[in-house]
């Protein structure tokens, strides 16, 4: 049985694989170009868009896993949000992960409310009719503009700061960033689900 996790980020897959254990297919593995319109105002909403998309696009009865995750920063009224993956995009250009991380930091500036949460909705979608939804957190601080290191992880990883670990989560290794990160903790919740309802 193949499962197909629908999304274009290769970073996104391997973590998931590693967390379900399990081989994933992803729309480019197959040539297939995927570029749902993100409409919803929330992540699970966007989760179910994907997901459906994904099975509409495969055009038959294949086991779709989607996610939807992004920063909610409390110094910005909980921004980026489901907007994280186009943060700062103009004219249709995505900024690079770097210029985003900068942008957020001066966007924040001195602020002292730094609290902050990575959110994670992941559909599993087994077909039209029947889907299972779950959400996580992983809650964290953005760091001060000198603090964003590490080189691991992708995206707003360098400057979350994620005080279990003491370090960014940029910073940990891969198996501490699935243990504890939004991503690891919704991901097992629907390998069980997996178990279960397939
Ligand atoms: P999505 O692919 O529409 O879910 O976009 C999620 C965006 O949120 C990504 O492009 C990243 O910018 C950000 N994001 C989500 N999860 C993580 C994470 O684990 N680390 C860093 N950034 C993340």
């Amino acid at each position: 049985m193949n499962i197909w996790f629908a999304t274009n980020n290769r970073h996104k897959k391997d973590e998931l694989a590693a967390i379900l254990g399990r081989d994933l297919k992803i729309p480019a593995d197959e040539g297939y170009s995927f570029n749902p319109e993100e409409t919803g105002q929330t992540f699970y909403e966007n989760s179910l868009i994907k997901a459906r998309e994904l099975y509409k696009l495969l055009g038959k009865n294949e086991v779709v896993i989607a996610d939807d995750s992004g920063l909610c920063v409390d110094g910005l009224d909980g921004r980026p949000g489901v907007l994280s993956a186009r943060y700062g995009m103009e004219n249709g250009k995505k900024l690079t992960s770097l210029q985003q991380n900068i942008m957020l930091l001066d966007e924040l500036g001195d602020n002292s409310v730094r609290t902050a949460r990575f959110v994670c909705s992941m559909a599993l979608l087994l077909d039209n009719n029947r889907f299972y939804i779950v959400q996580e957190t992983l809650e964290g601080e953005i760091v001060e503009k000198s603090q964003m290191r590490g080189d691991g992880g992708f995206g707003y990883d360098p400057i979350f700061f994620v005080p279990h670990l003491n370090c960014t989560l940029a910073q940990a290794s891969a198996d501490e960033k699935n243990a504890l990160s939004h991503r690891g903790k919704a991901g097992k919740l629907i390998a069980d689900l997996l178990i279960k309802v397939t």
